[in-house]
């Protein structure tokens, strides 16, 4: 039979978190054949158009099942979802590597990673993870594209939620020592899927962020006022000082030591420390902003 009309085969992990959904829906939006790799049975929106097969992305014979067919493209939005030093390790890192070694053991030609713009100053184990991550896929010989995001929006979206309630926000020191411009999945899912049979975009690595104008380039605190703003409500903000978020983060640092719950929270207070601190400037991408966002799911959800 000639494979001359045969659409391109994408295969995602990582497909059911909230970057790999939309990278799902874009593929098939693209006019791919889309296999969707999850560990449950998917059947919402995203997934419509896309063959969903369940297989456990850390074992290898596993892996093989979803290679039954040719895949000519893998896309990884794997990302631990624990924040404990060695799951990063375990999924950010050796699961993938999995995906990867099973994708050019049957001749895959291309490996399209999701990484983070904030492996440029590594200092946590998910930076850790990633940079061995795009280490091994660089030396692999399989054609790729490493794609470093700034910020997501659903960072906001789960604030606009506590708001919505009448809950203040919470800033630590002011909420304006670093400036982000944030990228939507949507405009995220599409430059991953549109790097799919692009030359320019063939061995190279991606530092990506949303629109690079004035509304969306802005310090945290920026975004928890757009967030007030787009709900009608007067901002109520609550600082809480650089030196007790520090206090706490060495505490609980320490007690997660010994307990897995406390530990994750620990990873999580060290990701939202290490966001407070460091500028996520990037290259803009895309046409939605944060502001626009907002709206848009404000809107939905008063209407
Ligand atoms: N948040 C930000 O602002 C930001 C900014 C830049 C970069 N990033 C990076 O972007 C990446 C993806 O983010 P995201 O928000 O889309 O992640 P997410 O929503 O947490 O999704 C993670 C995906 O990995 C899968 N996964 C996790 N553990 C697994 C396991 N043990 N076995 C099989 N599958 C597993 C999840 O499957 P299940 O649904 O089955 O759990 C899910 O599909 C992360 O690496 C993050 O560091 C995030």
């Amino acid at each position: 039979m000639s494979n001359v009309n045969r659409k391109t085969t994408v295969l995602i992990v990582g497909a059911t978190g909230y970057i790999g959904k939309a990278v799902v829906a874009e593929a098939v939006r693209q006019g791919h054949d889309v296999i969707a790799v999850t560990r449950s049975r998917q059947n919402d929106r995203w997934f419509e158009g896309a063959e969903v097969v369940l297989a456990d992305v850390s074992d290898p014979a596993s892996m093989e099942t979803a290679f039954s067919r040719k895949v000519d493209v893998v896309i990884s939005c794997l990302a631990t979802r624990s924040g404990l030093p060695k799951d990063f390790d375990d999924i950010d890192y050796k699961a993938t590597l999995n995906v990867l070694d099973v994708a050019q053991k049957h001749g895959t030609g291309k490996f399209i990673l999701l990484s983070a713009i904030c492996v440029r100053k590594p200092e946590l184990p998910l930076q850790l993870a990633k940079l061995k991550m795009e280490d091994a896929l660089m030396r692999s010989g399989i054609d790729y594209t490493i794609v470093r995001p700034t910020a997501y929006f659903w960072v906001f979206d789960s604030q606009t939620k506590m708001i919505a309630k009448g809950k203040p926000a919470y800033v630590v020191g002011g909420g304006e020592q670093s400036r982000h411009n944030p990228i939507s999945r949507e405009d995220l899912a599409g430059f991953m899927v549109g790097s799919i049979g692009n030359s320019e975009r063939s061995n190279r690595i991606f530092v990506l962020g949303g629109p690079e104008v004035p509304g969306n380039i802005i310090t945290y605190r920026d975004a928890l006022s757009m967030v007030f703003a787009s709900l009608g409500r007067e901002p109520k903000i609550v600082n809480i000082p650089t030196w007790l978020f520090i206090a706490l983060l060495r505490i609980v640092g320490f007690v997660g030591l010994f307990s897995r719950r406390v530990g994750r929270f620990s990873g999580f207070l060290n990701v939202v420390h290490y966001y407070l601190v460091n500028d996520m400037r990037a290259p803009g991408y895309g046409s939605m902003t944060l502001q626009q966002h907002l709206m848009d799911t404000t809107r939905d959800t008063q209407s």
